[in-house]
C-alpha cells in the first residue's frame, strides 16, 4: 500500500539499477561533480522501450500498469485502490459509454489510441500524454473495458 508507485513500466530493469547506483553516490557528489556527470549524454534513452506483443492483451498485467502508471490519482477505476478523485472520468462503466472523451467511438483501438496520445486526439485535453507503450494501452484497455462491463 505504499503511495510510491512502482516503475517496472517506465523504465528497464538495469536502468533502475543505474538510477540506485546513482542515489547512493549522490550524497557525498559535490555541485561540479554532478554538473560534469549530467552534462554527458546519455548512455541510453529513457523512454520505454516497446515490447513487441506476441500474445493477445492481458488484462491481468493491464491492471498492474494502471497503477504504475498512476492513472487512479485522476480516475476512479473498478477494482484498483486509490483516492476519491474526479480529475478525469470515473472508469467504471466505460464499456457501455458511447465515446471516449467525448469525441471517438468506444471499441479497444480507439482506447489503445487515446491512452497512448490524449493530447494528439483531443488537443489541450486536461488528460496529459503519458508516454504509454503499445503494449501496456493495449493491456490497460483490455482490463478497463473488462472491469467495466
Ligand atoms: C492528470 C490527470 C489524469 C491522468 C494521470 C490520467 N487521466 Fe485519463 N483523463 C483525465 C481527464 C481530465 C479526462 C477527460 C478528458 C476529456 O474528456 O477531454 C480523461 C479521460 C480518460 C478516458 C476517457 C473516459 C471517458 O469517460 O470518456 C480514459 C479511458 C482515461 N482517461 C484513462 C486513463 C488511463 C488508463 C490513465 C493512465 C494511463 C489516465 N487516464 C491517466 C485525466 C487524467
Amino acid at each position: 500500500m505504499s503511495g510510491m508507485p512502482a516503475w517496472g513500466f517506465h523504465l528497464q530493469e538495469r536502468e533502475i539499477w543505474d538510477i540506485v547506483a546513482f542515489l547512493g553516490e549522490l550524497p557525498a557528489m559535490t555541485p561540479r561533480a554532478y554538473q560534469a556527470a549530467a552534462g554527458k549524454p546519455a548512455p541510453f534513452g529513457l523512454a520505454p522501450v516497446d515490447k513487441i506483443a506476441t500474445t493477445g492483451p492481458d488484462h491481468r498485467r493491464g491492471k498492474l500498469a494502471l497503477t504504475q502508471y498512476a492513472c487512479q490519482s485522476c480516475h476512479m477505476i473498478p477494482g484498483v485502490t486509490g483516492p476519491r478523485t474526479f480529475v478525469g472520468p470515473d472508469l467504471d462503466g466505460l464499456a457501455q459509454r458511447p465515446l471516449l472523451a467525448g469525441t471517438l467511438p468506444r471499441n479497444e483501438a480507439n482506447l489503445v489510441r487515446w491512452l497512448r496520445a490524449p493530447q494528439e486526439v483531443k488537443p489541450g485535453t486536461a488528460m496529459p500524454d503519458l508516454g504509454v507503450t503499445e503494449r501496456d494501452a493495449r493491456d490497460m484497455a483490455a482490463y478497463l473495458l473488462r472491469a467495466s462491463e
